[in-house]
This record gives C-alpha cells, sequence and structure tokens, in this order.
C-alpha cells in the first residue's frame, strides 16, 4: 500500500491484535494522567534516592511523589524515614533545599529540627511535632503539640539500598513482594555489600514517562545505538531474554558486553560487581517506569517523576562499591558516564528518541497508534515487554490501553 489517506492511516492495523497497539492518547491526554498520578503513582513503592545519598544523621533530601512534597531524612538512631514534608500549621512546605543536613542551625531553624520557616513550629527527625511557638497562648489546651506530627509515610530502605517510599498506608503488597521477584537476577551482585552514588543527573524532556519505561524495555531500538552496534550485535545479544514478571515488571537477561570492539573503551571485568560474571549485563524494568541498570562495573538506576502528560523529570544515578578505593571509584565512574553520562554513548540518544515522541504526542494531538506488536521468541527485539507493561497499566486504570475510553479487558495475544 502506497501512503495512507486519513481514513486508512486512522485505521486499527488489520494483522495485529488487541495487546499489540496502545492509543498515543495514553501518551497525551490531560486526564488520563491525572488519573495515573492517582490511581498509580499514589499507590505504589517508588524509589526516591539511595541512603549513601544520606550518609550521616540528620541529612535529608526532598522529592514528590504525584506532586506530593517528600522529606527523607536520617534520624540519629540511624534509621531512614520519610514524611510529607508539609507543615501540620498551614500547609507550608518545610523543607524547600533538595538535600542537606538539619544538624547545624538555620537562620531560622533550630539544630537537629525541621523547622517551618513561616511560624517557627519544629519538627525531630521522627516526625514528632516538638516545638509551637506561643503554644498556650494561642491555642491554650484546645491543641497541643504532641498531636501535630508530622504525616509519617511507608519508607523501606531494600533492593540494593534505595529509599522506598509509598504515599499508600494501606499498600497491599509489601516491597519484597511487589519488586523482589523481578530483582532476583542482580540481587546478590548488589546486596553483597554498600552501595554508593557517585554521579547524578536529571533531565527534564518534554516526553510522556511511559515512553521512557518503553525505550529501557525494548533494544529494537538499539539500531540508534553506535556503542551498541559496535560492542553487541552478535548471536548472544539477540538472544537475550525478555522476561516478564507479576505486576508488569520485566527483566532483560545478560550477556557478555564486548568493549574492547570499541576504540578507546576497555573490559570492564576487574571491578565487575561482586559475584557478577565478567562484563554482564541485566536490566530491570519496574512498573510503572523505574529502571535498574547493571552494566558490569557500574549500577545505574533511573527515576523517574510525571510532570505532566508531555513532561517527565528522570533522575539518573550511578552507583559503586561503598568499599572502593579512590582509583576503582573513578575507573568506575569513567565506564559509567562514558556510556550513562550526560555527553555518553548511549544515555543521550535514548533522551533524542523519547523526545522525538513526545513532539509528535503533544496533547490533544490526534491520535495514532503506537505499535508493539513484534515476536521474536521474547528475546530482545521482541515486544513482549511492553505488551506485559500496557497489560498491567489496563488493570490499574480499568482503560484498554488501544482504546482507553473502554474498560480493561486482557488481551488478544499473551502478554508475555
Ligand atoms: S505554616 Fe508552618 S509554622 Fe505555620
Ligand atoms: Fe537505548
Amino acid at each position: 500500500m502506497p501512503a495512507r489517506n486519513h481514513k486508512q492511516w486512522m485505521a486499527d492495523p488489520q494483522q495485529l491484535k488487541r495487546g499489540e497497539w496502545v492509543d498515543s492518547r495514553i501518551y497525551s491526554d490531560p486526564d488520563i494522567f491525572e488519573e495515573e498520578l492517582e490511581k498509580i503513582f499514589k499507590k505504589v513503592w517508588i524509589p526516591v534516592c539511595h541512603e549513601s545519598e544520606l550518609p550521616e544523621p540528620y541529612d535529608f533530601r526532598t522529592t514528590t511523589i504525584a506532586r506530593e512534597p517528600i522529606v527523607v531524612c536520617r534520624g540519629p538512631d540511624n534509621q531512614i524515614r520519610a514524611f510529607l514534608n508539609v507543615c501540620s500549621h498551614r500547609g507550608m512546605m518545610i523543607e524547600r533545599r533538595p538535600s542537606g543536613s538539619f544538624l547545624e542551625g538555620q537562620p531560622s531553624g533550630n539544630p537537629k529540627r525541621m523547622t517551618c520557616m513561616f511560624h517557627a513550629w519544629q519538627y525531630d527527625m521522627k516526625g514528632n511535632c516538638v516545638y509551637i511557638a506561643r503554644e498556650k497562648e494561642g491555642y491554650q489546651d484546645r491543641l497541643c503539640k504532641e498531636e501535630m506530627g508530622l504525616r509519617r509515610l511507608r519508607c523501606e530502605v531494600k533492593l540494593g539500598g534505595f529509599v522506598w517510599v509509598t504515599l499508600n498506608d494501606q499498600v497491599e503488597l509489601s516491597l519484597e513482594e511487589w519488586a523482589g521477584e523481578a530483582f532476583a537476577c542482580i540481587r546478590e551482585n548488589i546486596d553483597a555489600e554498600p552501595l554508593e552514588v557517585f554521579h547524578y543527573h536529571k533531565s527534564i524532556i518534554n516526553t510522556n514517562y511511559k515512553l521512557w519505561h518503553d525505550t529501557n524495555s525494548e533494544f529494537y531500538h538499539d539500531f540508534m545505538h553506535y556503542h551498541n552496534r559496535i560492542t553487541g550485535f552478535n548471536d548472544a545479544y539477540f538472544a537475550r531474554k525478555n522476561t516478564g514478571f507479576k505486576h508488569g515488571h520485566v527483566n532483560v537477561g545478560s550477556f557478555e558486553v564486548k568493549y574492547e570492539e570499541y576504540e578507546g573503551f576497555e573490559s570492564r571485568a576487574e571491578l565487575s560487581f561482586p559475584k557478577l560474571p565478567p562484563n554482564q549485563f541485566y536490566m530491570i524494568d519496574l512498573f510503572p517506569g523505574m529502571n535498574f541498570n547493571l552494566r558490569g562495573s557500574a549500577f545505574r538506576s533511573d527515576i523517574v517523576t510525571p510532570l505532566g502528560p508531555d513532561k517527565v523529570m528522570i533522575e539518573f544515578r550511578g552507583l559503586g562499591l561503598k568499599s572502593d578505593t579512590p582509583e576503582e571509584r573513578q575507573t568506575r565512574i569513567d565506564h559509567h558516564n562514558t556510556i550513562w553520562g550526560p555527553f555518553g554513548r548511549n544515555l543521550h540518544e535514548d533522551l533524542i528518541g523519547v523526545a522525538g515522541q513526545g513532539s509528535a504526542m503533544l496533547p490533544h494531538s490526534e491520535p495514532r497508534r503506537i505499535l508493539h506488536g513484534r515476536h521474536e521468541n521474547e528475546t530482545v527485539h521482541d515486544e513482549n515487554g511492553m505488551r506485559h507493561y500496557y497489560d498491567e497499566w489496563g488493570k490499574w486504570m480499568n482503560r484498554l490501553p488501544s482504546n482507553p475510553e473502554q474498560e480493561y479487558r486482557a488481551p488478544a495475544v499473551a502478554a508475555e
């Protein structure tokens, strides 16, 4: 068929089945986006940072989940806790720095306290309200600080030392039940000894967060990555499996990267993560869009914060072993940055890909069909990972990904 007229362009793909494409409105519709925040992001476990980013008691980081401000801090008892970063008095955001320490006093805050600068209410590292300015004078005995604690959030430090938080007090699944199975392939590598973040950068991209998930979970686009073509493309590369797990997560299996095939690169065998065979590569795509990527000597995490239907913030971290010598650490950083740094050989190419999709799927743009119909024995050029993911999305949203105005129905082909 030659280039298609409008009617042909808008028709469902004749030979593909339900589940093998999605409607682009799931990436662009403002109402669907709001619903995703409510039905998905406010309900699941979200990795917000890594425990090594809060190395000392009273260290903190702030972030948001589904627009709710969050503060995560390490207490004097060394425990990491999470709270809504919202004052119990008049709802001001308490801490406005992205990270820092509560140990030292601030111009309008006491040492070892989270102090709301508006009217000076103070909270300790367990979220207790410990000071209300002129408490008796204003409230007599009608309200006391003991009742005015912060909103605490469920928080776990697990799976390689990431700090996981959920806004959902009634979360049905423990973190282990939620993600444990998908992490099994790298568990012994990332939990053998403490890890440390050595690289952080973030990108704000005009695209939908799910498109970032997709580019991480399909390797068909590796034609775009010159480095992958040179160091990867061989029988073992194409034979890697995409495996779906419960709750919409997907793994991409291991293979041996031939770094020496690329000029200027070197084998990463010497600094392989504990128990990881030399130069191996594993990837975990976690629903609804977090990604963990172990590539020989460096571990990468992508944490997505959806900012709008067509805007996402992605925080990239690189991790090594806490026990690294300075020389080892420098080598790990080089290994990480040459591939995954902002000027590396791979990451920005992915960002260009999803930004290009975002440009063509602006809010209110005409619906398009986004194809996920490749079948290749569940190997890396199969699109089963995305089919698995969108089936899960459909269940959480009770919408049919290929026609989001309709209620969820199971795909007409197996999702996995
Ligand atoms: S809003 Fe925080 S002390 Fe008033
Ligand atoms: Fe890529």
